[in-house]
């Protein structure tokens, strides 16, 4: 899959142009606050998904206009398409291929990307929970049918969870608990095998992209931790405590995504550089995962990754992936190395334009 125009009017601070990215690596360089974050998160909308900046729609339109408007021409699914998004009064609207779609999450499974912003670091330095909604989030977009058991787990939950609250004034509810137990612990079981099977093959993946960025110099060894794995003997065993606390405390809800950087947790030992490089790493692996499921490679937005990274890591990035066509932003001369099939664009004042190549002579 891959972008062969984007183009805008009234988006952020763009007013207006349009960008013919090549299939390889797309540079977009500029001075800070320039617009280059704003094209990516203009191109990642098609997805259908949320802002990776957590937007609000009225935000995306460029202050003092009426509405935004941007275009996606993209090869995917075989052939070219051409997407719409519109943003007016506070809400999108979509359209694909000349017609209008309901909203803009009907886009979802058109457009693939997968995309790394620096705020994507709370993966490795913030708490479960962010790798917990990472894993289902990735999970989700290849296996459907995970939605709904995420869904059938999150109610049985919420279920035994108000009945340990209810309990203490009723006490004749106390034997409904073994049936929600059981739900629960059968719900449970789908989840954790769901991640399993999906870590099982994301943890080598993330270990050679990230293996890739260091030149075999460090490990990259992600692991799944299980909070129960035997879940209804951790339901009976903890029902007491559970009782008192008034909450569920075992269980997939809990559960973790373990990172070691050369054998230390990432999250107290590693330097800047290794975390940021292995949520690029984890990243890519989803990436890869996303692409063996749908039949074609995703696009890849890496904002902002060239910065603490050594020459090696970068260069990696710039040169190295192969087979996704992959947009990075960076201020400066970071970029240098980039191979020659790669196509530079500078950002400045809202305005891209595609500049000579970085390397004199190529
Ligand atoms: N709706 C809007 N209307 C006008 N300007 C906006 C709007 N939304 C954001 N901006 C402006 O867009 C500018 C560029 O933002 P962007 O995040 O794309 O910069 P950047 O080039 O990625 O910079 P950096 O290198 O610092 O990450 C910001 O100064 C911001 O104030
Ligand atoms: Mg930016």
């Amino acid at each position: 899959m891959n972008i062969l125009r984007f183009s805008w009017r009234d988006f952020r601070n763009l007013p207006g142009g349009e960008l013919l990215p090549c299939p390889g690596v797309n540079v977009m360089r500029g001075r800070n606050a320039q617009g280059k974050t704003n094209l990516l998160e203009g191109m990642w909308l098609f997805t259908g998904e949320r802002s990776f900046r957590g937007a609000k729609d009225a935000d995306l339109v460029r202050r003092g206009a009426q509405r935004a408007e941007i275009g996606l021409r993209f090869f995917g699914g075989g052939r070219e398409q051409e997407a719409k998004i519109r943003v007016e009064n506070g809400r999108k609207s979509a359209e694909l291929n000349g017609v209008a779609k309901r909203s803009c999450s009907a886009l979802i499974g058109e457009f693939r990307a997968a995309v790394f912003s620096p705020e994507h670091l709370s993966l490795l330095s913030g708490g479960p929970a962010g790798r917990r909604n990472f894993l289902d989030a990735a999970i989700c977009q290849i296996r459907p049918a995970y939605a709904a058991a995420v869904a059938e787990y999150g109610r049985c939950l919420a279920e035994r969870n108000a009945l340990l609250k209810d309990i203490p004034a009723h006490a004749e509810l106390l034997d409904t608990v073994e049936v929600w137990d059981l739900r629960l612990a059968r719900a449970g079981k789908k989840i954790s095998s769901f991640r399993r099977r999906y870590v099982e093959k994301f943890a080598g993946l993330a270990a050679d992209f990230y293996g890739g960025m260091c030149g075999g110099s460090e490990t990259l060894e992600l692991r799944y931790e299980e909070n129960a794995p035997d879940l209804a003997k951790a339901l009976r065993e903890s029902l007491k405590s559970d009782l008192a606390l008034g909450y569920t405390s075992a269980g997939p809800h809990r559960d973790d995504l373990a990172a070691k950087i050369g054998g230390l947790d990432a999250r107290a030992f590693g330097s800047q550089g290794q975390k940021r490089s292995a949520v690029i790493a984890m990243k890519l692996a989803e990436a890869q995962l996303l692409g063996e499921a749908a039949g074609e490679p995703p696009v890849v937005f890496l904002d902002d990754v060239l910065s603490e990274l050594d020459a090696r890591r970068r260069d990696y990035l710039l040169n190295g992936i192969g087979g996704f066509q992959v947009f990075i932003t960076c201020c400066g001369g970071e970029a240098d190395s980039l191979a020659e099939n790669g196509a530079l664009f500078t950002v400045d004042l809202g305005q891209a334009a595609q500049a000579p190549h970085p390397r004199p002579g190529v």
